[in-house]
């Protein structure tokens, strides 16, 4: 079967608070979305990339991978789930898609080859996800509060973090995400969309090193990671 990749890479990047948008910043040699788009293209697996970047972006065009044969570009909307909604767009409907966040350059080729493993195994979708190891408290509603108070404990044997990729046949996630969109629902990653279709996505568990770099500190842990993987 086939299988494409969406990287939504159209993000501003403002909890970085950095000059420049989060996925042009260097790791190394690299910028964070070099890394994560190498990753994928070293899988032959996947036959298609769909990068999704930003209307205003002044730096795709400078990187070396631009004009890689594999890669397609398109613009992005408001929010990630709009920006992966457009890369839908340019993917063939009968083929499998892996959405995969510029922001997470450190996954491992191992995690991403068992994800797409075993959802093609099972012929059920699935996403990368860590088990949360933190005692996780549930606050009260934000808006109606002034100190942040605890409502209870969420029972973290059930708990895990989703990470991406995050793979599914285009067509029902296309389907899904339509069908949030018009119910006004706010999507932050592709799973949700498809739970809330009544779906139930495999959860595979994938090393910690695949972390979301979304703030200042993230950024040397990334660039360990790298490291430790050869980059
Ligand atoms: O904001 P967040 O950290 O959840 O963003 C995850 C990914 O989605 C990032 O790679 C970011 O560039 C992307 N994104 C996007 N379009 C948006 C917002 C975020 O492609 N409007």
């Amino acid at each position: 079967s086939n299988i494409v990749a969406i990287v939504p890479a159209a993000g501003s990047g403002q909890r970085m608070q950095a000059a420049i948008p989060k996925q042009y910043i260097k790791i190394g040699q690299s910028t964070i979305l070099e890394h994560t788009l190498q990753k994928l293209l070293s899988l032959p697996l996947i036959s298609q990339i769909i990068v999704v970047i930003s209307r205003d972006d002044n730096y795709f065009s400078s990187l070396k991978v631009a004009t890689h044969p594999k890669i397609k570009l398109t613009y992005g909307g408001d929010t990630r789930a709009d920006s992966v909604y457009a890369g839908l767009l340019l993917a063939d409907e009968d083929s499998w898609v892996l959405v995969h966040d510029a922001a997470r350059p450190c996954v491992s080729h191992h995690d991403i080859e068992q994800l797409i493993k075993m959802v093609l195994a099972n012929n059920q979708g699935g996403i990368l996800a860590t088990k949360v190891t933190d005692t996780i408290k549930k606050s009260f509603d934000q808006r109606t509060q002034v100190l942040p108070q605890i409502a209870q404990t969420c029972d973290r044997r059930q708990l895990w973090a989703a990470a991406t990729p995050q793979m599914f046949k285009v067509k029902i996630l296309k389907e899904c995400m339509q069908s949030a969109k018009s119910q006004q629902i706010e999507l932050t990653d592709e799973a949700s969309a498809i739970e809330y279709g009544g779906g139930h996505p495999l959860l595979i568990e994938c090393q910690r090193d695949n972390i979301k770099v979304t703030r200042k500190e993230d950024i040397p842990l990334a660039k360990l990671y790298l490291h430790e993987q050869g980059y």
